[in-house]
């Protein structure tokens, strides 16, 4: 992924990671086109930042994602860089249907269906490229569970799977698979989470993951230092003792 002179498209960067990325990644030189469903706060963003694009779109709808992804490439008919970053994570009670089925059937319609979908629309654009990149995102997660969340986990570990699966279809082609694997990140995601001393400094992780973008643009997976921890737990056979230390209910020996 060229990151300084790309088209770059990224569904669910509002906020967080994915606006942290699109601001990082326009200020090296590419094009970004933001999208989200807070219509109002892409207005605001728009306005702040005068250039970047935003596009109205809610990955939970298929339909959205259609004419989501017609008024991008009416707009940006050199568009090579689709990020996949729109995600939820909910606190999930699996021991009664009230506590978990809404939240995970959400969930996967978000995290997963919504990933599937944005591919489905862009694909055949990104093949006319002569090179393109789709980055997914998943997480430290889809690697070791975290207890309170097992339907996002789930999900991510099938973002994992996907990607690499896909990756194999696509090889030979001009479109480049890339997952992009977070750590714990201050953000808005979870209640508590942009506070949490547990959790990386967003500018921290941004920054690291830029240049690892620029000092490896054909990796597979983008692994900043401290998902390493959850990514390789079990090829360093520490499985069980990082999934403990994960769900302990002491903060001091977390390490997510
Ligand atoms: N922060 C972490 O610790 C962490 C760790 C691992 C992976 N991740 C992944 O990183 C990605 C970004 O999360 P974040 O931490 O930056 O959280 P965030 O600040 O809550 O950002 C989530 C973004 O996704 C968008 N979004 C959610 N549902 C959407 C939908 N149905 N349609 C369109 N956009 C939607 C939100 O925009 P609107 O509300 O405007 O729609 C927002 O821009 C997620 O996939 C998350 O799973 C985060």
């Amino acid at each position: 992924m060229r990151i300084h002179a790309s088209t770059v498209f990224i569904p669910g960067a509002t906020s967080g990671i994915g606006l942290a990325l699109a601001l990082r990644l326009r200020e090296l030189g590419s094009t970004v086109v933001i999208g989200g469903r807070r219509g109002e706060l892409l207005d605001q963003l728009a306005a702040e930042h005068p250039g970047l694009g935003t596009v109205q779109i809610d990955t939970a709808d298929a339909k959205s994602i259609e004419a989501a992804a017609e008024e991008v490439l009416a707009a940006h008919p050199d568009l090579d860089v689709l990020v996949t970053m729109a995600g939820i994570m909910r606190a999930e009670d699996w021991t009664t249907p009230e506590g978990f089925l809404a939240t995970a059937e959400a969930t996967v319609t978000t995290n997963l269906l919504g990933p599937i979908r944005l591919v489905a629309a862009f694909i055949e654009h990104l093949r006319s490229r002569p090179e393109a990149t789709i980055m997914t995102v998943s997480s430290g997660l889809a690697f070791v569970p975290l207890e309170v969340t097992p339907t996002y986990n789930a999900t991510k570990a099938a973002v994992h799977q996907l990607t690499d699966s896909v990756r194999l279809q696509l090889a030979g082609t001009s479109v480049r698979m890339v997952e992009l694997v977070p750590p714990a990140v201050r953000t808005g995601l979870m209640p508590g989470q942009e506070t949490s001393d547990v959790a990386m400094p967003l500018e921290d992780f941004v920054a690291e993951v830029v240049a690892l973008l620029e000092a490896h643009p054909d990796a597979d997976e983008i692994l900043v230092e401290n998902v390493k921890p959850l990514r390789y737990a079990e090829a360093r056979g520490v499985r069980a003792e990082v999934v403990a230390s994960l769900n302990s209910r002491d903060p001091h020996a977390r390490q997510r």
